[in-house]
Formats: C-alpha cells, sequence, structure tokens
C-alpha cells in the first residue's frame, strides 16, 4: 500500500488551524503566526510564489485545504468558508444554514478539526517532499498528479514492477497490460515516484499517447491520427529539453535522443500505448532508444509473444481489497449510503463493477444522489442485457448531470489530458458557467467524472480515458 500513512495529529496543530482561520482575514495577525508560517507547505508557496508575501501564502495554504475538505464535507467546508473568508457572523451563518447558533458552534467545530486533519497530511507530504533533492523535485513535479490518496491490493504488482525496471539484467521495456480503469497508470505513477525517490532514475519522460482529434466546435475525429513513432520522438526530445529535432532525419533524431539517454539514468513512460499508429514499430523504436534508459508502457491489449518486452497483466481487486477501497472511497467522498451499507450490499458492489476500481469511483458517484438499490438493480440489468458497462455507466451518470456540469465536462478533451488547475478550467468555462462554476465542478468530482488530484500544493483535474472517449464519440457525435 503507498501513500497516505503517518503519525495521529497533534491536538496543538488543531489550535493552531482554529488560530490561523480566526485571522485569515486580518493579514498582519496571519503574517505574526510565526508557527503557521514555519509549515513546510507555507514556506513552499511562498518560495513558488514569492509575490504572495507570508500572509498571502498563509491564505494559500488554508485554500487548498478548503478546496480539498468540498469534496469530502462540502457543508463543512462552507460554513469555514462564510465564517472564515467573507467574515460572516456565527448568528448569519447559523441562520442561512438553518441552525441554532449552538449547533453551528458544534458544526464549526467540526469542520475546523477535518481541515486540521487534511493539512495535517499535507504538511507530512510536504516535509517528505522538502526531504528530496531539488531536482528529485522537479522530476516528480513533471508526472501527471495522482489520481489516488491510497492504492488498494497492489503490494506484490508494485514490487514486482519496480523490480523489472530497477533491474540491468532484466528486459529494457516493460508493459502494464489490462483493461480500462484498472489502474495501469496509477500503479506506474506510483511505482516510477518510488524509484524516483529511491534514486533509480534521475530523469522521467513521461507522454501520454492520446488519440488526436481536430478542434473544439468543429468535426472531432475519433481514432483520426494517433502516437505514431515520429511524434513519439519529438515528444521524447521535447520532454529531454533537446528542442524541435523535427527537421533531422529518423536515424539523427535516434542518435541524439540514445546520447541524451545515455547521460543520466532515464525512464520512458508512454502512457496509453494502445492509442499508437503501429506498435509493433513503436515496440521496436523503444527497443532502440533504450538500454541504459528504460521504457514503462501501459496499454490496454497485450503486447503478445514480443521478445523485448516484459509483460505484467492487471486484473480485477480481489474481494477484501476491492471492500477496503470501497469503504475507503466512500469515506472520502463521504458517501453516507455506502459508509452505513452492509458488507453484503459492498459485496454486491463488488461484483457489479467487476472490482474495477474505476468503476467502482463511477458507481460510488452515483450513490451519492440516489438510493443504493436502485443503482445496483440498473447496473446489473444493464449487465444482463450484455451492454458496454462503461457506456452504460457514462449515460446513467450524464443523464443525471446539470446542463452546466455536461458544458464543463464537454470542454475537457480540450485540455492538457495530464490535468488542469482550477484556473485553467474556469478560464476555458467559467465565463460561459458564470456562477455556476463551482457547482458544476463539484458535481463532476462527486460522479468521479472527474479525477482530482493534489500537486504542488494546487488541485488538479483530469478526466480518464474512457470518459474522454465517450465524450468525444458518443457525446460530441450527438
Ligand atoms: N489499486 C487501486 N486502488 C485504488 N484506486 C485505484 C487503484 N487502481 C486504480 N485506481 C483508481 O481508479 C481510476 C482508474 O485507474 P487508472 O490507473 O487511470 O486506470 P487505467 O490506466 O488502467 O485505465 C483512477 O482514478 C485510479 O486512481
Ligand atoms: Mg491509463
Amino acid at each position: 500500500m503507498t501513500g497516505k500513512e503517518g503519525t495521529r495529529i497533534d491536538p496543538a496543530f488543531v489550535d493552531l488551524i482554529r488560530q490561523a482561520l480566526r485571522a485569515y482575514r486580518r493579514g498582519d495577525v496571519l503574517a505574526s503566526l510565526t508557527q503557521f508560517n514555519d509549515l513546510q507547505m507555507v514556506q513552499d508557496q511562498l518560495r513558488r510564489r514569492p509575490a504572495l508575501g507570508w500572509a498571502g501564502a498563509a491564505r494559500a495554504v488554508l485554500d487548498a485545504g478548503l478546496d480539498r475538505l468540498v469534496q469530502a464535507q462540502p457543508e463543512a467546508a462552507h460554513i469555514l468558508r462564510d465564517r472564515f473568508v467573507k467574515g460572516r457572523s456565527a448568528l448569519q451563518v447559523a441562520l442561512a444554514c438553518n441552525y441554532s447558533e449552538r449547533t453551528l458552534y458544534d458544526r464549526q467545530h467540526e469542520a475546523q478539526e477535518a481541515l486540521a486533519e487534511i493539512l495535517w497530511q499535507g504538511e507530512a507530504a510536504a516535509r517528505r517532499r522538502a526531504q528530496l533533492g531539488e531536482s528529485q523535485q522537479r522530476v516528480l513535479d513533471g508526472l501527471p498528479p495522482p489520481t489516488y490518496s491510497r492504492l488498494f491490493g497492489v503490494g506484490d504488482k508494485l514490487e514486482r514492477l519496480k523490480g523489472f525496471l530497477r533491474d540491468e539484467r532484466a528486459r529494457w521495456l516493460v508493459a502494464v497490460d489490462g483493461m480500462g480503469g484498472i489502474g495501469k497508470t496509477a500503479l506506474s505513477r506510483a511505482a516510477v515516484e518510488e524509484l524516483v525517490i529511491e534514486g533509480r532514475f534521475e530523469a522521467v519522460a513521461w507522454i501520454t499517447a492520446q488519440q488526436r482529434f481536430f478542434a473544439w466546435g468543429r468535426a472531432h475525429e475519433v481514432g483520426g491520427p494517433a502516437l505514431t513513432y515520429g511524434a513519439l520522438l519529438e515528444e521524447l526530445a521535447q520532454a529531454l529539453q533537446l528542442g524541435s529535432l523535427a527537421a533531422l532525419v529518423e536515424e539523427e533524431r535516434e542518435r541524439r535522443l540514445r546520447a541524451a539517454l545515455r547521460r543520466r539514468p532515464t525512464l520512458i513512460v508512454v502512457d496509453n500505448l494502445e492509442t499508437a499508429a503501429d506498435v509493433q514499430a513503436l515496440v521496436m523504436g523503444l527497443d532502440r532508444l533504450a538500454r541504459p534508459a528504460k521504457a514503462l508502457l501501459t496499454t490496454r491489449h497485450r503486447i503478445s509473444a514480443c521478445e523485448q518486452v516484459t509483460s505484467l497483466t492487471l486484473a480485477e481487486l480481489g474481494r477484501d481489497d476491492a471492500l477496503a477501497f470501497i469503504r475507503c472511497h466512500a469515506a472520502e467522498r463521504n458517501v453516507p449510503v455506502v459508509l452505513a451499507a452492509s458488507e453484503a450490499n459492498l459485496e454486491r458492489i463488488a461484483q457489479v463493477t467487476g472490482g474495477n476500481p474505476l468503476a467502482i469511483k463511477l458507481v460510488l458517484g452515483q450513490m451519492l444522489s440516489l438510493p443504493l438499490d436502485k443503482v445496483l438493480a440498473d447496473l446489473a440489468a444493464a449487465r444482463g442485457t450484455g451492454t458496454d458497462f462503461y457506456r452504460f455507466i457514462f449515460y446513467y451518470s450524464w443523464q443525471r448531470l446539470s446542463q452546466p456540469a455536461r458544458e464543463l465536462l464537454l470542454h475537457m478533451p480540450l485540455l492538457d489530458p495530464r490535468g488542469a488547475t482550477w484556473q485553467d478550467l474556469s478560464a476555458v468555462s467559467g465565463v460561459s458557467l458564470n456562477g455556476n462554476f463551482d457547482p458544476a465542478l463539484l458535481e463532476l468530482v462527486n460522479a468521479s467524472l472527474f479525477n482530482v488530484g493534489c500537486a504542488q500544493g494546487e488541485m488538479w483535474y483530469s478526466i480518464h480515458r474512457l470518459t474522454e472517449y465517450f465524450i468525444l464519440s458518443d457525446l460530441v457525435r450527438e
């Protein structure tokens, strides 16, 4: 298992967060809260954006924590924002929430504890990061933001994958395969992160292969020209900061890339290899570039009978891991019906989703607004008719989205496939969505149509490739 362990929260830390919240609107007071300013998270913010100053950096940390709290406990986040960011009185907020003042204080107290818990974990992560060298940090920042807080049931796969990538006597190309949503990208990212931290690789060129499509507003052509070997070479050149090599002949491009790959231990990652125009040509090309560089590929289709490649196939989560993941995700997203569900019902969820993590997330998203029994019955019925499970669940989720959420989702294929920040998202769709932007975003996160992850002190939003495929092939065509 990887991720979120750590020590228990210190009660003094909860107090510190209370003080910082109270000082939110008073820059001078906030800036003089030295204990808060000593936090690694605040120092990181200030280093990244010196113009913020101490108070601004402290506010940015509180804001990021509130952004995360919204996802698990929207009401708690609203209470804290109303009270401390907007500066409303307890009475005003109590009236707006239909609470007695006393109940409001109780809720506010719990909300502060929940925020403190989030920031406590954030601080632990920031400290672990600070112990790394600057170049390691830069390499980690270049990876796609994680879509998980913790991975279940991957222990031996993760160890095997790291083993293949560490070993100089093993094959140079390693492929992780398995059906969509099973966790290929997540497992690869986790392995790469650990290998960078242990110093095995000093550079990572992470290339996300995508089906190309024409510009927004015109015809979207899915299944158009996919990743070619030439395009891969060009992306690698960019990732290794060699500038464009497009004007050179192929042999010369390969020669320069090999020279760069020999300079320091490098890992090439090609995520979604199945979208390549010619997988065989790409694999042969990567084999020419490898040694001493290693290449890690993820693909939905197994690369069969290829002596250059070691394959690692991912299967669905076993019963216990599926149940543990369902419980954990339900707690993170605060899905009350699932948290209160009997073991038998959790097993039904595991069964109907086939233990596929993405399917589990999407199904739990529906259980935020619909009765568990109804969702399970609808899905089981769809399974019975042999309908493509993902197509069914995407439509199912889509039909329940509000108009602004639909509009926001349709904008996603325009953005960087690795993820976009709140600013990026609101820049492409904020104007047309106006005041509906935040609720639309929350709706999509809750439905798990958006992945959400935290990296470099910011929230990142992305969509899964299957979601993108659904948007481009089913929705846009319509
Ligand atoms: N073992 C796991 N435990 C918890 N979450 C997982 C696990 N594997 C995948 N996920 C989550 O499920 C979703 C789909 O995983 P992803 O790696 O994108 O699948 P793939 O690349 O195989 O299509 C992601 O949100 C990911 O974080
Ligand atoms: Mg993937």
